[in-house]
């Protein structure tokens, strides 16, 4: 039988090379999107990757009768559950949207699947959901605790599958805690498109190469670490895309809930990342020391062993190929809007 893969937030930054990932392996997908923050043409960079253009639904996932339509029209096998809204300071000023986005979508969809009899379902949930009591690495038993709106709409998905796992045997359900994605597909013609300043790290670096920010705000350079900057688990977005699969993989011989990080294992400081980004792009970035960040756990970094041993899944790209990478999108991607 063909695998028929739905994408929700297929159009953004991780649904896009998750599913490149998943035509590459031999499956059709559909994406569903409202394009709230991407664009209809990371259809055609996904077309000139994979030889093929994904069925596209631009769709609203809190819509219920439009979500069924979708079910009703593809014989969908799984689904990938990446759409969502992500700004950590957003979700904090305006904490309703996020739980109504990301809570209510995740009901929608939950219940069309069960309509239409599909119990595969993998999640884009987020380190976000540790404790900064708990101590690096993390493992998928550590302590949880988010401490912002954004974080607690990932934590109450997870639990809300957690209990629908214990109701129903029949649900085959993944949750990937991602750490922290950066990088783009290689051959630069998808990847991340922030709207507005960046909040995070690698795309405000590779706004300040570009040229297009003056100097990188550095938040904070007297932690607790080597060189006083807070340590993140940087994983290269195609390595990520693949845990996706590998999850799927895995859910076909096995129900219940599963859990997994999905990181390098190895922590970069904000200073190291500086530092291999100039390398790429053979420049200096300025830089400015600010005040640390409010909510900034000094180091996070996974522990990846069980998606190792489960999922046969590891990061294989370095550092530098994360940067590299997300440079050539960067440049390509600052080119096409001239
Ligand atoms: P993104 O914003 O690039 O992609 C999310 C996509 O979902 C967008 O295309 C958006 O238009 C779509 N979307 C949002 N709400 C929707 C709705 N109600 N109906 C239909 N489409 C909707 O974000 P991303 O970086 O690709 O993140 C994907 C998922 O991974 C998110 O759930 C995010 O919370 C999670 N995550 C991301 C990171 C990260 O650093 N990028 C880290 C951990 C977890
Ligand atoms: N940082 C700077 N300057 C910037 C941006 C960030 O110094 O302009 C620093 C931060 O203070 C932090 C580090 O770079 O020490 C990483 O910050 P990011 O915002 O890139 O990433 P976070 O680890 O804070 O959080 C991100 C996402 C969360 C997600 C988490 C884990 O924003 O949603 O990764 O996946 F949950």
């Amino acid at each position: 039988m063909e695998k028929f893969a739905l994408v929700t937030g297929g159009m953004g930054y991780i649904g896009s090379h998750t599913s490149v990932a998943l035509i590459e392996a031999g499956y059709q997908v559909v994406v569903l999107d409202n394009l709230d923050n991407s664009s209809e043409k990371v259809l055609t960079g996904i077309e000139s990757i994979t030889g093929q253009t994904p069925h596209f639904a631009h769709t609203d996932l809190r819509d219920v009768d439009a979500v069924l339509e979708v079910f009703n029209e593809y014989p969908i096998t799984s689904v990938i559950h990446t759409a969502g809204l992500k700004s950590v300071e957003e979700s904090v000023t305006n904490p309703s949207k996020y739980y109504e986005n990301n809570i209510g979508s995740t009901i929608t969809l939950v219940k069309a699947m069960q309509t239409a009899g599909v119990s595969t379902l993998v999640f884009s949930s987020s380190a976000t959901v540790y404790s900064s009591s708990s101590k690096p690495p993390f493992d998928e038993n550590a302590k949880t605790f988010p401490t912002n709106p954004y974080g607690m709409s990932k934590y109450i998905i997870e639990q809300i599958m957690a209990d629908m796992a214990l109701a129903d045997s029949k649900w085959r359900l993944g949750i990937l805690r991602y750490f922290n994605p950066v990088g783009a597909h290689p051959s630069g013609k998808i990847g991340e498109s922030p709207s507005g300043v960046p909040n995070n790290l690698m795309p405000y670096l590779m706004q300040v190469a570009i040229g297009k920010l003056e100097k990188l705000p550095i938040y904070g350079d007297d932690y607790e670490t080597p060189d006083g900057t807070c340590i993140r688990d940087y994983v290269h977005v195609v390595d990520l895309a693949r845990g996706h699969l590998a999850a799927l993989e895995f859910l076909e011989n096995k129900n219940g809930v599963h859990f997994w990080n999905l990181g390098t294992g190895k922590g970069t400081s904000v200073l190291e990342l500086v530092k291999e980004v100039e390398k790429v792009i053979e420049k200096p970035i300025p830089i400015e020391m600010k005040q640390r960040r409010k909510g900034d756990i000094p180091i996070v970094f996974a522990d990846v062993a069980k998606a190792s041993s489960q999922l046969s899944w590891q990061a294989k790209y370095s550092i530098e190929k994360m940067c590299a990478d997300h440079w050539k999108w960067q440049k390509h991607y600052s080119d096409s809007r001239q």
